[in-house]
């Protein structure tokens, strides 16, 4: 039976208003990221880290998903089964356009995690203040998005989509993290699309390693990716 491998990243957001963290205007720009996304820096200010997580969700509650969020619940809804749908965002846009089957690699940005318990509760686009674990009830509680330097548990679906995948599809990520063009060189067939053409650390581009490039924005390519989709599924 034939399954896709999808893999998203900040771009595919970026035009629903979110920012990317690589970008000219990204997020790195304004953060030192090991300051808000990385375990020393969460034991270093709690406070500071907080208050970035419950900015960006609060910032989340007047986004809406664009037409590639779309595009991929409907991939989703015509191969029910036959889609894993990874994204590395901790954005809820993918679900809030219909997509069901959403595998969050990095967390999710709505819920918070006890660190005592390990419950996890949604407080959809509110702040952390004042929150206390509605199971153990204690104020020791964090953002449920995985930080550098701790593990990422669900990059245990990555391997298990590729082998199961005839494609894979990476939409708007740098690669700067998940090694997009390692997936690509070792699946049968693959797309990428991104606007813009990402140099690789091995050398060359990341779109030297994928057989279809749509150097497009996320919301001008989707038509096209769906299509393509559609051939390969067909
Ligand atoms: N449509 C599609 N792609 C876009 C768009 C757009 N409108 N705008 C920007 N992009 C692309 C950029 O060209 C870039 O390749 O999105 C990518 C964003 O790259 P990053 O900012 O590095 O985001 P991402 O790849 O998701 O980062 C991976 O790094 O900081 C960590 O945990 C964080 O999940 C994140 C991970």
């Amino acid at each position: 039976m034939k399954k896709v491998f999808i893999i998203s990243g900040a771009g595919l957001s970026a035009e629903s208003g979110l920012r990317t963290f690589r970008d000219s205007d990204g997020l790195w720009e304004e953060h030192d990221v090991m300051e808000v996304c990385s375990v020393e820096g969460w034991q270093r200010d709690r406070v500071k880290v907080s208050g970035f997580y419950n900015l960006r969700r609060e910032q989340l509650k007047s986004a809406e998903p664009n037409e590639a969020h779309f595009a991929l619940a409907r991939i989703e809804k015509k191969y029910r089964g036959r889609v894993w749908n990874l994204t590395q965002n901790v954005d809820d846009l993918l679900e809030r356009a219909g997509c069901q089957d959403v595998i969050h690699l990095h967390g999710t940005l709505r819920d918070l995690r006890c660190e005592k318990c390990k419950t996890i509760w949604d407080i959809f686009y509110g702040s952390q203040e004042g929150e206390i674990c509605p199971k153990c009830r204690t104020s020791d509680v964090r953002h449920n998005v995985v930080m550098f330097g701790e593990p990422a548990p669900m990059y245990s679906y990555i391997h298990k989509a590729l082998i199961e995948s005839g494609l894979f599809v990476a939409i708007g990520t740098s690669g700067a993290v998940i090694d997009i063009a390692n997936l690509a060189d070792k699946s049968k067939k693959s797309i990428l699309l991104n606007p813009k053409r990402e140099s690789y650390a091995w050398g060359g581009y990341i779109d030297d390693y994928f057989d279809l490039f749509i150097q497009k924005n996320a919301t001008d390519g989707a038509k096209e990716l769906e299509e393509e989709i559609d051939r390969f599924m067909s």
